[in-house]
């Protein structure tokens, strides 16, 4: 049985004051014995200070990005071990702003998947294809090749706890979501690939989510999907009420 995991990518928004105020207001507004494990993706600046706020509310901490070495000259970048140290337990790597804004290729995303693996960050691996990309009807053809490239080298050992997000570029932000069975045919689609690198048990094992303009209104018809075990959130996830909705609207599915 896998595990439903909603998770908030809060992208590079918040500053102390309400990333705090969020954390405060979350445990009352959560409801009472849910069953979903839940992650706040909050941006570096916040780590330190919302680490022992989210765990009392029983919520787990990722990053949004990491660099490969360990240390050293590299002006601006963010290692494992610093993530470790402030207490994430999971990392979203190759999300389609950092490889459409900032340029960032399927090289370096394969680097820094290996980098998490290695040290026992679990990786939340974003693939999705572009609008021209669906249109042209190459949405299953992108999405194998980001997979592909992403898990190149990483034996099944790493490979037990990883959690794929299924984001198409044309959903991020715009309102305009998926529908549930566009997204389960994709997330099908990438299940059937993890089985052919890894093997059945291991593919019936990860965890597939769908991003892209998920809001209370359609989070359940996401749920109810057979290979679509949670979802990646970012607008909705800045405000604590709508988050906690989105996760009570979850459970009764
Ligand atoms: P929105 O939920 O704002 O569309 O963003 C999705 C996303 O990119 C999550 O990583």
């Amino acid at each position: 049985m896998r595990v439903t995991l909603i998770a908030g990518n809060w992208k590079m928004n918040k500053l102390r004051k309400e990333a705090v105020a969020f954390a405060q207001a979350l445990p009352a507004l959560l409801p009472p014995g849910h069953s979903s494990e839940l992650l706040i993706c909050p941006p570096f600046t916040l780590l330190w200070e919302l680490q022992p706020l989210l765990a009392k509310a029983g919520v787990k901490m990722g990053a949004q990005d990491l660099f490969w070495e360990d240390n050293g000259a590299y002006t601006g970048e963010i290692s494992a071990s610093m993530l470790l140290d402030a207490g994430c337990t999971h990392v979203i790597i190759g999300h389609s702003e950092r490889r459409q804004v900032i340029g960032e290729s399927d090289l370096l995303i394969n680097k820094k998947m290996h980098k998490a693996c290695q040290e026992g960050l679990i990786p939340i691996l974003c693939i999705g294809e572009t609008l021209e990309e669906r249109k042209a009807g190459k949405a299953e053809k992108v999405v194998a090749g980001q997979l592909k490239q992403a898990l190149a080298g990483l034996s099944s050992d790493r490979m037990d706890k990883l959690v794929i997000a299924y984001e198409p570029v044309w959903a991020i932000g715009t309102g305009v979501n998926a529908s549930g069975q566009d997204a389960q045919n994709i997330c099908a689609f990438i299940r059937g690939q993890l089985e052919e690198y890894y093997g059945s048990q291991l593919a019936a094992a990860v965890r597939i989510l769908y991003g892209g303009s998920v809001k209370e209104e359609n989070i359940k018809e996401f749920l109810q999907q057979a290979d679509i075990d949670g979802a990646l959130i970012g607008g909705a996830s800045l405000d604590a009420a709508v988050f906690a909705n989105i996760v009570r609207l979850g459970e009764n599915d």
